[in-house]
């Protein structure tokens, strides 16, 4: 396995101050993704898991802590995240927690947005979009509104958008919570894929019990910490533990 990781988090902490108290969402968490590794994060709710992905994923800065993307510094402790949204545009796939589709595009429009900001042609970006969306079986609804797509098939078309650009590091938020076993053990697989033809690394938050054994390893919070780590696929995860303890 590649020695470099595609995304390196080193003590990440992310407090937030309510009132007197300070809830600590995450406390002190550091991991590696690698090129070709699919990581399951699982705790239970309110764990830190959505906190977690949020600062890798470059969409809110860390309290204290660093994270690295492919060895760049990409976050300072209250960095101006917005000067990185190229960055993150180009390197991250993020699929959230709520498919976030953009209600007046057809599934079709929607993913190809992701291809046309990145200055892809209008006709390449949709053929190429409705090869994404035929790839989570949605070819048939290309042309549907969000509103007029299941939870399920809407979850499928953010799925197809966060892929468009090739992203290096795919971060996904309970991506199959709206999917029957079938269709989450497909989503979770076109990851697999993904990482094991391109070398993208990917992290999924799930309390999916169905789709973990297509984890290389699965990481647990709880309290904002890590409270266990476990390889699923045994022998596929042996480099990966050895830049875990890297400060
Ligand atoms: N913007 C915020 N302001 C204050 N507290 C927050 C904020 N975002 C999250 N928290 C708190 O941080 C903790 C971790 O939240 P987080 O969303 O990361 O949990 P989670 O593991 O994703 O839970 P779930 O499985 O329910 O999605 C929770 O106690 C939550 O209430
Ligand atoms: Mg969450």
């Amino acid at each position: 396995m590649n020695a470099m990781p595609i995304l390196c988090v080193r003590n990440a902490c992310r407090h937030y101050r309510s009132g007197e108290t300070v809830v600590r969402a995450l406390d002190g968490v550091s991991f590696d993704i690698h090129p070709g590794e699919v990581v399951g994060i699982l705790g239970p709710s309110g764990s830190g898991k959505s906190t977690l992905l949020l600062i890798a994923g470059l969409l809110e800065p860390p309290t204290t802590g660093e994270i690295y993307i492919r060895d760049r510094l990409v976050s300072q402790p209250d960095a101006d995240l917005d000067g990185l949204r190229d960055f993150r545009r180009t390197n991250i796939g993020f699929i959230f927690q709520k498919a976030n589709l953009i209600p007046f595009l057809s599934a079709v429009e929607n993913v190809a947005l992701a291809l046309e900001i990145d200055d892809v042609p209008a006709r390449a970006a949709r053929d190429y979009a409705s090869q994404l969306l035929g790839n989570v079986d949605l070819a048939h609804r290309v042309d549907n509104l969000p509103a007029r797509l299941s939870g399920g098939e809407q979850q499928r078309v953010a799925v197809a958008r966060a892929l468009a650009n090739d992203p290096a590091l795919i971060l996904a938020d309970e991506p199959t919570a709206a999917l029957d076993s079938a269709r989450g053990r497909q989503v979770i697989s076109l990851f697999r894929q993904i990482a094991d033809t391109r070398q993208a690394g990917v992290a999924v938050v799930t309390h999916d019990p169905r789709v973990q054994d297509l984890f290389d390893r699965t990481i647990e919070l709880r309290d904002g910490r890590i409270v266990a780590e476990n390889a699923t696929r045994p022998g596929e995860s042996a480099a990966a533990d050895t830049n875990r303890n890297k400060t």
